[in-house]
């Protein structure tokens, strides 16, 4: 039986900067505010005087993820976009992807998970080669959350932020590659995290309304809890799968939406922070790009080796939330 193996990683931000200082002159927030309760010291936003949009920048980093991997376009059929800011609302992000690289030989499709979106298409993508009905497929997580975002709304105007992250992941039967998925969700849980209108929700008089109908909304605190409860939940659930501690992952990479989420998951699995992969500094929170942006950031560092165990854990609006414990096989 072949199994998956991520043989390329990839990743691509706008080059625009936004720091906190800079935010600090468009809503009433400092940087030591959301230094201390975020972590967050800057973020990239698009640009719309750039060709900067979801697909854009997922298709610059599905193409250095298929350069790492030696694939040419051809040889993909199967490219799942983790996204909940597609730049149009159909056709898929995916299939605008699949028109930019030329990858004829594909079938492409979104998939909205919140920032669980990633894990979910590398689970789609485990199962569709392990059964094998796929040879090289793209996953990507791509955002441009800065088109969902209330600029005029402090409690989540800071945490938001745009960019991609793909890896190519591909079917052998060496040893190693994902070695467990594990998905969830609670839809019970949706107002805790959600756009307004969209699709059939569309108020029936647009005009004269002050604000977009599609903003971002969220109820930090009680996300707060639930991720980091969830979050620690899935990621013991992928150690005890795989009879595994701790001690035996490499590398943690987990969604990065506020480093104080990610140190208390690492305090309730006891695992060092030196273990645990972090760039919510320099990216904020990027949703679905945020896990493939930081592991392309880890691989390219260096900080995976062979026969490595990396595990990856997610947790996003829906709610959804995600693992994904790998045999790095690169
Ligand atoms: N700057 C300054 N003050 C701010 C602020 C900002 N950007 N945002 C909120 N505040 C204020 C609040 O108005 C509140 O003031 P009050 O005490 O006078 O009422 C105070 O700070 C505390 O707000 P609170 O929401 O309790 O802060 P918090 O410690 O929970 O941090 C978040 C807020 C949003 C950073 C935090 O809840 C969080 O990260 N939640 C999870 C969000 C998330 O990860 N979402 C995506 C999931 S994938």
């Amino acid at each position: 039986m072949p199994k998956a193996h991520i043989v390329g990683t990839g990743s691509s931000v706008p080059r625009r900067v936004l720091t906190n200082f800079d935010l600090e002159t468009i809503v009433d927030t400092s940087d030591k505010w959301i230094t201390r309760r975020t972590g967050i010291v800057e973020r990239r936003i698009c640009s719309s005087a750039e060709k900067e949009g979801t697909a854009d920048l997922g298709a610059q980093a599905a193409l250095k993820a298929m350069e790492m991997a030696g694939i040419a376009p051809k040889d993909l059929d199967m490219i799942v976009v983790g996204t909940v800011t597609p730049d149009r609302q159909f056709p898929a992000a995916a299939c605008m992807i699949q028109n930019q690289l030329k990858a004829e030989n594909a079938f492409a499709f979104d998939i909205s998970a919140g920032c669980s979106g990633f894990l979910y298409g590398l689970s789609l993508v485990n199962d569709t080669i392990r059964v094998g009905s796929c040879k090289n497929a793209l996953v990507i997580g791509a955002e441009r959350l800065s088109s969902i975002t209330n600029w005029t709304d402090r409690g989540t105007c800071v945490l938001l932020a745009d960019g991609a992250g793909a890896v190519v992941v591909s079917a052998d039967t060496k040893k190693g590659g994902i070695l467990s998925s594990h998905i969830q969700s609670d839809g019970s849980l949706w107002e805790l995290l959600y756009s307004s209108y969209g699709n059939s929700f569309v108020p029936e008089i647009l005009s004269g309304l002050d604000t977009k109908p599609f903003y971002l909304k969220m109820e930090g605190n009680r996300l707060f809890k639930r991720a980091v409860e969830y979050l620690t939940a899935i990621a013991e659930k992928a150690l005890k799968e795989n009879s595994l501690s701790c001690e035996d992952v490499a590398l943690l990479v987990p969604h990065q939406a506020n480093i104080r989420i990610i140190q208390a998951v690492a305090k309730n699995l006891n695992i060092s922070m030196e273990k645990v992969f972090t760039n919510v500094e320099k990216y904020g929170n990027t949703s679905s790009a945020s896990i493939p942006i930081a592991l392309d950031e880890a691989n390219r560092q260096g900080l995976l080796k062979k026969d490595d165990y990396l595990l990856l854990i997610a947790f996003g609006a829906g709610l959804t939330w995600a693992s994904s414990m790998i045999r790095w096989s690169i």
